[in-house]
């Protein structure tokens, strides 16, 4: 056993030299940005008073950072669930290491499987589906039990499947085909988006991405669920094929307000990480750009059979003189998310050759 500080959270562990499912209880310190930024999101939207629900806990450490780690008046009550009895034993321990009190009203655990949890519940305005691999399996009782206005954050760790290197996988779980190239995080991740929204649809709730990304082994969004027909048919407007792939979510990834916000939150935060806050930064940037894919300047170059890449900087200074929006994108290196055309650009390149 071990004790593990992340946040303003201590938790007692089993540590594993692999981290992997067979772990007696769950924990993946290559998650602590996910759960800063389920923190940050949370302590940067206007929703107080909120009833949360994590039903697939863990270790507990993404709720106890909840607690600790959110604005006071935020929470109303948070749900704790996890199958595994392990799991709900670490979580009540851990709640006790960092002395939150249970309380039926305010702190509850329950040891349930997470559908069941969640019918069986009269609703959350936070539902947090963490899974190992595919959301799939919670995506329909996560849209039925989110309040109006809610939020619903989902992760997928079967990136292979979204990023097609199992196409096979990706047409039967997502709907869609994947592409295997440098957009691939991209378009996986708006495929993703489009099968939760359809599992949305059907109970007409439009689910809006607020906040997205892609990073290490897997992908994230934060969905706003609001209520009736006609936001519904908005959102499956935005559904289109992309190149030879799809059909994705063609609509932003970002509420670009939101996306400044919670850069600003974290770097006024103690001691931020440099590469946390860079990321943060990236992701705020291209939140302004509503455009589809973005371009890798190697792909470019091999493309034109240019001699060099040119520095990254300098091409992004150029699209900026010529008044195009520019950024960096944090879904790949050595690419530019920009409304400038393809052929600009590379004559741009070229130039710079
Ligand atoms: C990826 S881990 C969760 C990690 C945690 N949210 C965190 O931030 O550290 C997935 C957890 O879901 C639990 N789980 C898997 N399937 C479940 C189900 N059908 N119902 C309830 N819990 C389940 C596992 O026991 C495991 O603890």
């Amino acid at each position: 056993m071990g004790t593990i500080t992340e946040g303003k959270a201590g938790i007692k562990i089993r540590t594993a030299k692999v981290v992997s499912k067979a772990m007696p209880v769950f924990y993946n310190p290559v998650m602590e940005l996910n759960r800063t930024i389920s923190v940050l999101l949370l302590n940067s939207i206007d929703k107080k008073n909120m009833q949360i629900a994590l039903p697939l806990s863990g270790s507990g450490i993404r709720g106890i950072r909840l607690v600790k780690e959110l604005k006071k008046g935020k929470i109303k009550n948070i749900s704790f669930n996890d199958y595994d009895n392990k799991a709900v034993k670490s979580i009540k321990e851990n709640l006790k290491l960092n002395k939150i009190k249970m309380a039926k009203d305010k702190v509850i655990v329950s040891n349930k499987d997470a559908n069941l949890f969640l019918l069986g519940s009269c609703g959350f305005d936070y539902i947090d589906i963490d899974p190992f691999g595919t959301p799939n399996p919670f995506l329909d009782s996560a849209v039925k039990r989110i309040s109006r206005n809610g939020i619903i954050a989902v992760t997928a760790t079967d990136t292979s499947a979204l990023c097609g290197a199992s196409p096979k996988a990706c047409m039967r779980k997502y709907w869609a085909k994947p592409l295997r190239n440098a957009v691939m995080h991209e378009i996986g991740l708006r495929i993703l988006i489009r099968k939760c929204q359809l599992i949305g649809a059907q109970f007409d709730k439009a689910l809006k991405p607020i906040y997205s990304y892609s990073k290490d082994h897997y992908m994230r969004i934060f969905f706003l669920c609001e209520k009736g027909k006609e936001k519904v048919d908005e959102i499956l407007k935005q559904h289109d094929v992309f190149n030879c792939a799809g059909p994705i979510w063609i609509g932003k990834l970002w509420d670009n307000k939101l996306a400044e916000r919670l850069y600003k939150a974290y770097g006024k935060g103690r001691n931020p990480d440099k590469g946390v806050l860079r990321f943060l930064s990236i992701i705020k940037d291209e939140s302004k750009i509503n455009k589809v894919g973005f371009y890798n300047i190697p792909s470019i170059v091999k493309g034109s059979s240019l001699a060099s890449i040119p520095r990254q900087e300098g091409i992004i200074s150029v699209i900026r003189k010529k008044g195009y929006k520019v950024s960096e994108t944090h879904f790949a290196m050595n690419s530019i998310r920009s409304n400038i055309p393809e052929k600009v650009l590379a004559e741009i390149i070229r130039k710079k050759n």
